[in-house]
Formats: C-alpha cells, sequence, structure tokens
C-alpha cells in the first residue's frame, strides 16, 4: 500500500504562515463537501470504516492524530502532526483515527456528498470486498 501526501509550500511571511489548497490542483477532484473534526475526547477511535468510492484529503490544521490505514492486505501507521500536510484517503482503504492530541482539529475534503450507502463499517465485509 503507498501512502500519498499532498505537500504544499508554507505560504506567509513574517506575520505567520498560510495554506492555500485548490481543487482539480493540489487535490485531484472537485471538492464537494469539506468537514472538520475537533474537541475529540481521550481515547476515541473514530473512522472503523472504509468507503466504496469517496475519495478524500485530510490535513490536521492543528495537533496532532494517529492514522492506521489497512488495504486488507498490509496495514500503516502515519502520524499527521503537520497542516501543511494532507494525507489520501483512497476507496477502499479501512482507515481508524487515534491518538488525538487535545487540540487536534482534522479538516477533510471529500470528492462526494455524504453517503451512508457508500460507508462499508463491518471489517469482515471490507475484507470480502477486497479479496474478491
Ligand atoms: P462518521 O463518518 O461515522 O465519523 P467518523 O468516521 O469520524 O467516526 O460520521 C459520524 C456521524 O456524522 C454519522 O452519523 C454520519 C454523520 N456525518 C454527516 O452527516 N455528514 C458528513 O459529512 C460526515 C462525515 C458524517
Amino acid at each position: 500500500m503507498k501512502i500519498r501526501f499532498a505537500d504544499f509550500p508554507a505560504l506567509g511571511d513574517d506575520r505567520g504562515h498560510l495554506v492555500a489548497v485548490e481543487g482539480g490542483n493540489h487535490i485531484p477532484f472537485e471538492i464537494k463537501r469539506v468537514y472538520f473534526v475537533y474537541d475529540t475526547k481521550k481515547g476515541v477511535i473514530r473512522g472503523n470504516h472504509a468507503h466504496k468510492k469517496l475519495q478524500q484529503v485530510v490535513f490536521c490544521v492543528t495537533g496532532s492524530c494517529h492514522f492506521l490505514l489497512d488495504d486488507g492486505i498490509n496495514k500503516k501507521e502515519v502520524l499527521l502532526d503537520n497542516p501543511n500536510k494532507g494525507l489520501f484517503l483512497d476507496p477502499m482503504i479501512w482507515h481508524e483515527m487515534y491518538d488525538f492530541s487535545e487540540s487536534a482539529v482534522l479538516v477533510v475534503f471529500a470528492s462526494e456528498h455524504y453517503d451512508e450507502q457508500d460507508y462499508i463499517r463491518n471489517y469482515d465485509d471490507f475484507l470480502k470486498v477486497v479479496n474478491t
């Protein structure tokens, strides 16, 4: 499994930093939805699902958060702790987010509107789909 990042130059100046994200350019799809994950309680594991078609790029804009990515064969852990770095969450990758720092805020750019039918929330179902 290849972990893909979208890297951004740190724009800005002596006043501070700025990151600009452009759909169809840095993000290789039309952005149809943006959502934020914040105020995550200690010990919580989010995610625990895969998407059938949805493409996403996730940023940890403040604080840090760990990701487990699993393609059904290999598992990889990724630490996101830099607002310059977008992590691609491709379709059919089981993902879990954990060890959120107290201030962690995730900003996620998604290729589709929310659709519960696009989720696979059961790990055994996920393994069945990737193995066929
Ligand atoms: P979910 O995707 O399960 O969260 P996570 O993977 O981070 O644990 O979403 C949690 C709830 O929020 C669920 O009831 C669906 C709802 N939701 C929306 O209504 N719109 C959205 O864009 C997202 C991401 C979730």
